[in-house]
């Protein structure tokens, strides 16, 4: 299992925060945000990472983290020359990921306490060509992608719906993600959506459809640091979280 995390994107939400630094450099606790997601896989035994951010954020995170040996992991860095969207970012892992392998995607703003590892074997479980996303209960799910569940109680993702104003459940599709080579196939096929970005809930979707996406709930805090409010609780919730 390799693993890619996602840092690059605008981090507009956060500005004037992110005019000067990167959204998963600032400080979470006592660590850069980006720290968490690195430390998480780590547990999960997931080493071989791979970072995908902006050309004017890379120095730092390299010299964060240099070849990631002091963190317990193998880290790879690549540009995205622009935020054209997750799914364009993921796009960048190809090469990084080879036919046959098998990958964690974290987006850098998720912070959260489960650990990785039953997620993981769950997905390791199911067959080929086929996704697992995990899903957080919210307060707040038009924020968020939001799973709209079949009708026929079979507990299956139908769909998943961007931001919706009228969500179809309480649930956030979180940013924790598990594909293997075939992604890169149905990211082929996918067109910008009306904010220009290739959006990952649209490669979830071709999953959806084929029968080939299922999913995990996270039992814990889970929470996506891109505003100024989450930011200031994630610090508070994890400052105890890293040595
Ligand atoms: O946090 C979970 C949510 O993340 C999901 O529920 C949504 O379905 C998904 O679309 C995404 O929504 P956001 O609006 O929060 O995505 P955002 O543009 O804030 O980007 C999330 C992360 O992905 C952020 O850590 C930076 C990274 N990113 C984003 C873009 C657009 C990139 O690395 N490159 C990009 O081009």
């Amino acid at each position: 299992m390799k693993g890619v995390l996602l840092a690059g994107g605008n981090g507009t939400r956060l500005a004037p925060l992110t005019r000067l630094m990167n959204k998963h450099l600032l400080p979470v606790g006592r660590h850069p945000m980006i720290a968490y997601g690195v430390e998480r896989l780590r547990q999960a035994g997931v080493t071989d990472l791979l970072l995908v951010t902006g050309a004017r954020s890379l120095g730092l995170y390299g010299e964060y983290f240099e070849d990631g040996r002091d963190f317990g992991v193998r880290i790879t860095y690549r540009v995205q020359e622009q935020a054209g969207g997750i799914a364009e970012a993921v796009e960048l892992a190809k090469g990084f990921i080879v036919p046959g392998d098998r990958f964690v995607v974290l987006l850098g703003d998720n912070l959260f306490l489960d650990d990785l590892d039953s997620y993981i074997s769950n997905f390791v479980r199911q067959p080929a060509g086929s996704a697992r996303v995990l899903l957080s209960p919210v307060e707040d799910p038009h924020r968020y992608g939001v799973p709209v569940f079949a009708s026929d109680g079979s507990g299956r993702v139908e769909r998943i719906e961007e931001k919706p104003s009228q969500p179809q459940s309480g649930y956030a599709v979180t940013g924790i993600y598990m594909y293997d080579h075939t992604v890169f196939d149905l990211i082929e096929v996918i067109h910008p959506s009306s904010r220009g970005e290739l959006e990952i809930t649209d490669v979830n979707n071709l999953y959806a459809v084929q029968g080939k996406l299922q999913y995990d709930i996270l039992s814990k805090w889970w929470c996506d640091a891109g505003t100024f409010e989450s930011l200031q609780e994630a610090s508070e919730r994890m400052k105890d979280v890293l040595p």
